[in-house]
């Protein structure tokens, strides 16, 4: 234990932050429904925030136990008249609601986050900026470990500087595709077909495609584009799909990394790969399985990249780290998730189970490692 932990005396004021701006602002909210239904109540006094899609902090309440994202319309955080913002009040980070015409309230101090958030203005890096600014603690990856994570593009260039192996790509910048396409569709014709094609800040699966030939190239980066204007554009790798959940050390203990889970598409599906459906609307597209049957020193040898991948990026808390496992037994790393799908079905916390930690023991960890992180000290 490390004597800086704040001076908190139970319940510790734990605010769930959920919703939010990005794509996966339904997933984000089925996870928050996960972590109100596991977490310590008599340990943990929690406020639950919904970021709603237009950015507003509203207050909720416990209606969201009942989210799913399976059986009618997806969850969603309504914008409210009244708005919950973070103040760095008198050196303190106090919660304070305000309305139009009224005093504003204050709700009083937290002691940690919980920001549930996925993609961007959740996972980059931006709203642990904001946290940074109000001196408050919260869990999971700082700011250049989480915008690293975002961007598919930087990420592969800090894997590589590590000694990891990442498969062929293009960046393709909007100059790039706006100045040149004709120079952006040799260069990935280069890369060999299959393709797929990706904003590089999304998530979920979120304007993915694979493209099989230079025909449909075209439509693939516009529908990435809609996502962002950036993308990067990936050699197909033909390899079964493998996972680790890494969860930082204690003090200056190494990173804790699970046994492998695989993800595999249930044969004759039409999912051409782990696509959004297949992962959360249509359960029974893919087998999640944890232990991934695998000989003992390739286990090994994919967890201990895991843990050089959490390091390369300097992330935080948890990830979830994802590889291609070709039949020669190569590893090709794929993407790190400093924010992994954390719903209790989610593989993160499955595979952390398969492991010796159930969901419970997971979210108080990880807000025990973010109340005794070392901070201030830049
Ligand atoms: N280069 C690739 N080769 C083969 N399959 C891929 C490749 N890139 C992505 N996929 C497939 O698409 C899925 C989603 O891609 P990924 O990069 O993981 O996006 P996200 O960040 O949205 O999860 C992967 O789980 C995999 O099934
Ligand atoms: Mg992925």
């Amino acid at each position: 234990m490390t004597t800086d932990s704040p001076a908190t005396t139970a319940p510790i004021r734990v605010a769930i932050l959920f919703g939010g701006r990005s794509s996966e602002h339904a997933v984000s909210c089925v996870t928050a429904a996960g972590v109100l239904g596991a977490i310590d109540r008599d340990k943990y006094d929690v406020v639950p925030i919904g970021i709603a899609k237009n950015g507003q902090w509203v207050l909720a309440g416990e209606e969201i136990a009942g989210w799913s994202l399976t059986g009618g319309a997806l969850p969603e955080v309504a914008a409210g008249e009244a708005t919950v913002s973070l103040a760095h009040l008198g050196g303190g980070h106090q919660l304070v609601v305000s309305e139009a015409a009224a005093v504003p309230q204050e709700l009083g101090a937290v002691d940690v986050v919980f920001p549930l958030l996925h993609g961007p203005w959740g996972e980059d890096g931006t709203i642990q900026g904001m946290l940074e600014l109000s001196d408050t603690r919260y869990v999971g990856a700082g700011v250049l470990a989480s915008a690293i994570g975002m961007d598919k593009h930087y990420m592969k260039v800090v894997f590589e500087a590590a000694g990891l192996a990442v498969g062929p790509y293009v960046a393709v910048s909007d100059r790039d595709w706006t100045v040149d396409p004709a120079l952006v569709r040799e260069r990935v014709a280069a890369l060999g077909f299959p393709v797929f094609v990706k904003p590089a800040r999304a998530g979920s699966s979120m304007g993915i495609s694979k493209v099989d030939s230079l025909d449909g190239l075209d439509a693939a980066i516009a529908e990435a584009r809609r996502h962002d204007l950036k993308l990067v554009i990936e050699a197909g790798i033909v390899g079964r799909e493998i996972e680790i959940a890494v969860l930082e050390g204690r003090g200056s203990d190494a990173p804790r990394v699970s046994l492998p889970g695989e993800i595999a598409m249930v044969d004759g599906d039409h999912h051409a790969f782990y696509d959004f459906e297949a992962k959360y609307v249509q359960g029974d597209a893919v087998n999640l399985s944890c232990p991934a049957d695998m000989p003992e020193a390739d286990v090994a040898r994919i967890q201990e990249q895991a843990a050089l991948a959490f390091d390369a990026v300097g992330a935080e808390g948890l990830s979830r780290v994802d590889f291609f496992y070709t039949a020669a037994g190569e590893l090709v790393i794929n993407e790190i998730n400093t924010m992994p799908g954390f719903t209790p079905s989610s593989m993160y916390p499955q595979m952390w189970r398969a492991s010796g930690l159930d969901y419970p023991e997971l979210i108080d960890e990880l807000i025990q490692l973010a109340l005794h992180r070392k901070v201030g000290l830049r």
